[in-house]
Order: structure tokens, then sequence, then C-alpha cells
């Protein structure tokens, strides 16, 4: 983003002047009820974090609360516990008849499943994995629809000690094979396939595909959710069904260190592979817990929650899996589209189960804007009381959209800014207390301490713009990348000291001292919530024989935050058609998945670069939004900008 559009999009955001207190009503019941945690937690945000790790199951307690600063900092020091036992075993005997989740599957069939139910499968699960050789301190790799399934394989590695590494069914085959050989998976956990749009996703083809290049996965184990004919390896593929009624229930939960890792998730960077990022069991426990009940103001008794997130990306591991499940709560998980069969899907589900709180993204919800008022309008969502948003900056209208439309005009609405790094939410209003703005994620969780700095390291102060950091390290924050601490030192500790945390995110105080989110100020595109990286997508681009060179840019979408636009220079004897140009998009959703496929591309004979032959996106940017050209000294072959120019007039976002 060019500091020009942050200033654009900073008055804009400051001309939004709304507030809203939280209602009495809401204030008077909730978990937070008051701001005193504010000052608690900033006077002694150790004994703040101590307090919140409390709140868990512990084989044994720690000695200290936490060593080291940013960026090698431990918590809950010699602590053991176990994550699949805090998330089942201890709800047991108070509430084991409880629902942990009512599944909806896409078609339409439906599964309340209980903590009792879900405690036993787990545990067959575990002892089947066990079966096949699956060890503390291995890594399974988990490939999975929105199934009930997933959560369970995730906390059966928990409870063996194992990491998973679950990859996001939307992921192509190579995408996945990349993601299997970097943690070096000897066990494969996927689906013959799963329902999107009414279509079948067929994970089995892709996971056999991406096997072929894994030389070290040894078994591939396979949920029958289609029921599709698939193909099978004999003495490599084992049936899921099989192996969990074979599994004992006595499967005891392994005592792990609070430090031992619980999963690795990979996330784009700027630069390279896709970066495994790694977090361990109790900080990340503590972090995705405590949040996930302050923020949501969650009452395990009666609230029927809802994060309408994918459990492939973080926010499905942090709040739909470990943190509901720590905390008891009952979850709604709906494998499907949004519109499928109709645009009330979600509306529908939340009328039958009487949903009281719903976790989406701005793109979400912008779509549901575009969709019309006539979709949630056909239903009762009475039941709503909290509304929640996450993975980009949500614009004042599309929260005000949210709270109007789907809560009513009475729900709070919290804006809640974090990261795949942070692993839990780091910036967000408390419900009770906080009054909100629409556009901003207001305040810091209590114990978290982040600030905006400008370029030499100094804090902007309120009213300045800047760039977001955190300055004390939290608990939930991941340890480092898999197989690549310096790769974690440099892209995170390098720009102010290794003792600030640099997010990667432009941000915004206002006089009051609320963050506002401005976006990425990095190669890492935002495309409806997901991150996406430059890189990524031009390394696919070029790996294709028609592309000599390839720069790709993100240009603002109005429902999809942003797509993806490619400027593609083409190999001599190739010519860029129409063809080429389908071909293109389909090749990058072969190697990375849909969701990466450029939006428009543009060819041309070169592409806009410094004198030391260095691509300038930025001046890209400029032209796929139809912008003014930012500053072009450094440029060294001008005249192209001019062809590209006339080439990207037409760039228009289809429906
Ligand atoms: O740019 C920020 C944006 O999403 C990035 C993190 O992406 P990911 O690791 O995929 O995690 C997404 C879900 C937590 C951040 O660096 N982002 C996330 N939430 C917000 C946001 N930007 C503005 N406001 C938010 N509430």
């Amino acid at each position: 983003m060019s500091s020009k559009d942050v200033e654009k999009t900073i008055e804009a955001l400051l001309q939004e002047r709304r507030t809203f207190a939280p209602p009495n009503s809401f204030s008077e019941q909730a978990n937070i009820p008051d701001a005193s945690v504010y000052e608690e937690a900033t006077r002694d945000p150790d004994t703040w974090w101590e307090s919140q790790a409390e709140r868990l199951d512990w084989f044994e307690k720690w000695d200290t609360v936490r060593e080291g600063e940013f960026p090698k900092h431990r918590w809950f020091i010699d602590g053991k516990l176990n994550a699949s036992h805090n998330c089942l075993d201890r709800h047991l005997s108070s509430s084991g008849d409880r629902v942990a989740y009512h599944w909806i599957g896409e078609p339409g069939e439906k599964r309340s499943i209980t903590y009792s139910e879900l405690h036993e499968e787990v545990c067959r699960f575990a002892d089947a994995l066990k079966s096949l050789g699956v060890r503390k301190g291995d890594v399974v790799s988990i490939y999975l629809p929105m199934i009930v399934e997933l959560p369970v394989a995730m906390l059966a590695c928990a409870r063996l000690g194992a990491a998973h590494s679950v990859v996001f069914g939307g992921f192509a085959a190579e995408a996945l094979r990349d993601r299997i050989n970097d943690a070096g998976c000897k066990v494969l956990i996927t689906a013959d396939g799963g329902y999107r749009r009414g279509q079948i996703v067929p994970l089995k083809e892709s996971a056999d595909t991406a096997v072929k290049g894994c030389p070290t996965i040894e078994k591939v184990v396979v949920v029958r959710r289609t029921g599709e004919n698939v193909n099978w390896v004999e003495g490599r593929d084992v049936d899921y069904r099989s192996l969990v009624q074979d599994g004992s229930v006595d499967c005891e939960a392994e005592p792990m260190d609070s430090e031992d890792m619980l999963f690795v998730l990979y996330t784009s960077g700027t630069t390279g592979k896709p970066k495994g990022i790694v977090h361990i069991t109790g900080g990340y426990l503590t972090g995705v817990s405590s949040t996930h009940r302050n923020i949501f103001d969650i009452k395990p008794d009666t609230d029927v929650y809802w994060c309408a997130a994918d459990i492939g990306w973080v926010t499905g591991h942090s709040y739909i899996v470990y943190g509901p499940l720590a905390n008891g709560c009952t979850s709604i998980l709906y494998e499907g589209a949004p519109d499928w069969p109709d645009k009330d899907r979600w509306w529908s589900i939340i009328e039958e189960y009487g949903v009281t709180i719903l976790y989406t993204a701005p793109t979400a919800i912008r779509t549901f804007m575009k969709w019309g008022t006539e979709h949630p309008g056909k239903h009762d969502l009475s039941s709503l009381r909290l509304l929640g948003s996450v993975g980009e900056p949500i614009n004042p209208e599309a929260w005000v959209w949210y709270q109007e439309f789907i809560g009513g005009g009475k729900t709070p609405v919290v804006d809640t800014w974090w990261q795949t790094e942070t692993g839990a939410i780091a910036i967000s209003a408390l419900p009770g207390v906080t009054t909100l703005k629409p556009g901003s994620a207001t305040k810091p969780y209590p114990g978290v301490f982040a600030d905006v700095f400008n370029d030499a390291g100094e804090p902007v102060g309120r009213g300045g713009g800047g760039y977001l950091v955190l300055t004390r390290p939290l608990p939930s924050m991941f340890r480092t990348i898999l197989g690549d601490e310096q790769r974690y030192l440099d892209t995170y500790f390098a720009k102010y000291g290794e003792k600030v945390y640099f997010p990667g995110d432009g941000a915004k105080l206002d006089e009051d001292g609320y963050f506002w989110l401005l976006g990425r100020v990095d190669d890492v595109m935002n495309v409806a919530g997901h991150r996406i990286s430059t890189y990524e997508v031009e390394s696919a681009l070029v790996d294709h024989p028609a592309v000599a060179e390839a720069a790709v840019v993100g240009r603002k979408h109005p429902q999809e935050g942003e797509t993806i636009v490619a400027f593609v220079t083409p190999r001599a004897g190739y010519d860029g058609t129409e063809e080429l140009l389908s071909e293109l998009r389909d090749h990058v959703a072969k190697v990375i998945g849909k969701i990466a496929r450029p939006r428009s591309i543009v060819f041309t004979d070169d592409l806009p670069k410094t004198r030391s032959g260095k691509i300038m996106r930025r001046l890209l940017r400029d032209v796929a939004e139809g912008r003014e050209l930012g500053d072009v000294t450094t440029l060294q072959n001008a005249p192209i900008l001019d062809e590209i120019r006339e080439k990207s007039a037409t760039l228009t976002d289809p429906e």
C-alpha cells in the first residue's frame, strides 16, 4: 500500500465518528464486566497470563511463568499438560452430554456429537494411529473437508503428542506435497472427497498425486465422506472407520511439556516457500481459551457458537477447535458454501440451531451485503447476541450493516486482529467493556502490548500512523518457523531489533488510543480473507513453459478485499492469447489451489524494473488500481509502463 493510500484510508476512517457503548444489559452479564482487568494485566502481565493458564488442567504445574523476551520466550516452564485432555476429558464428568459440535453437511445431513462421543472417537483413533506407527514428536499431515473427523484427527494427534499439520482442503496437490515434505510426515489423513457448492472436491485424487512426490509417507488414512469410488493403494491406504472400530477407548493423553509443539500450520511469506508456523501446547492453549472466553463472552451452558471459518486456516484451529473445546462450549460445524443451495443457508442454520454468537470475515459480510437483506430477512436471527469479524480490515459500512441486519441493531461487533503467528486474538474489544468504533479493532487484549512505530522505530503516539508492533511476548505466539530459525529471526525481528515483533501490518492510533489496522505493508495479499504471497503466485506462473517473467499484485475489490492481477511476459514463440490466459489461470489453480488463481492477467513485453533489475510491483499496483503513478525516479524502462497502462485500462472485476 502506498503512503498516499494509507493517508486516504486514514482520512476515510477518521471521518467515521459513530461510536457504540456496550449496552448495560450486555455488560451486566459479561464475563468481563468492567475495565479493571486492563489495569491488572498492564501492571503485572505475567500474573494475568498465569491466571488464564490456571483455567486449564495441568498434569504438573509450572515453576516459572515466563523466561526470556522476544524472540526467545518460553511460558509456564516445566508445566505438563495435554491439549486433547483439556478439550475433552476434563469436561466429561460435568458436561459429557453437552453437544460439542452440531455438524451440518452441505447436502443437508446433520450430526450432533457430544463431548463424551467426541472423546471416545478421539481415543479410539489416537490408539489406532499408534498402531500405524505414530509417536510423540511426529508430524501428521491432515487434508480433510469440514467434517467432524477433522477435529477428531487433530485431537487424536494431540493426545499422542504428535503435531498435526492441517492443509486447507482447497489447496492443490503440489501445495499439499510441499507441506508434507517440509515436515517429513509419515502419515496423511484425508477423505475420498468433500462437498462444495454441490460439487465433489476430489481430495483423495489430489492426495494420491501429492503422495507420489512424498517419500516419507507410509500410510494414508481415508475417511469415507462422499462414498465415491476412489483409487486404493493396498498396504498404504487404510480405512478410517475400521481403524476407529479397532482402536481402544483406553488411550491415555500423553503429558506434554508446556513448550512442546502442538501443531505446525503453513502460511505465506513474502519470499520463498510457505512458512511452517510452529505453535506449542501450554501458551497456545492459554491464549486461545482466554481470548475465546472473554472476547466472545462464552457461556458454555447456553451459547451456541459459530465460527464460520475453515479449520484449514488458523481461525479454525484456534476458534473452532482448541478455544471452544477448551471452554466446553457448543459449536456449529458447517461443511459447505454460504450460498448452497440458497443464499440464506447461514441464516437458516442460525435460526434452526439458535446460534448466539457468529464469527466471520469481512469478505463474507460484504458478499452478504451484495446479495441483499432479503436473505437474512427471511429468518429469525434474534438468538444472536454477539458478532465477530476477522481476517482483514472491516470497513465501517460493512460493520454497521453486519450489526444492523444480522445483529438486529443490538449486538456488539468485535473486530479481532491477529495472525497465524500470534495464534490467538491480540487486538479486540471486550464486548462488555469497550466502546466500539466501526472499522477499528479497538484495543490490545489484556496482557498484550502493541504499539505503532514509525520507520525509525519510534512510537508515533496518538493521532499517528505507521507500523503495528508487539513489544512484549504473549504466551500464544508461535515459537519458530519449522526447520528455519534464521527465517524466523529475519522475517519478524529484524526491522526494529530483536525485542520487537513486526507483524507486517500498517496501523494508525487515533486520539483515544484505538488501533485502526490498515492492511499489509509487504508483498502479502489478502484475497477473500486468505493470505497469499505475490511470490507464490509468481513462482507458479514462471513454472509454466510459456512464461518468461511474471509480477503479481493485489487489486482492491469491493467484496473480496483484494483480487490477484498478474503481469506476464510470455517466452519467445508464445503469444498472449485468450487460450494462454485461461491456461495460466488453471495452471496456478493446479499448483496452489483455486484461491490463488489470478482474476486478471495482462500480457506485456517487459515489466517495470529498477536499474538493478528489481521488479517495481508498487508501480504495477498503481496501474492495476488505475491510480496516478507513484515515484518513478528509479525506473529504468519507463516506456513499458505506458504500454502496460494501456493494456490494463480495461481491467474490471467480473461479478
Ligand atoms: O493483515 C492482517 C490481516 O490478516 C493477516 C493475518 O493473516 P492470517 O495469518 O492468515 O490470519 C488470518 C486470521 C487471523 C494480518 O497480518 N488481519 C487479520 N485480522 C484482521 C486483519 N486486518 C485488519 N483487521 C483485522 N481484524
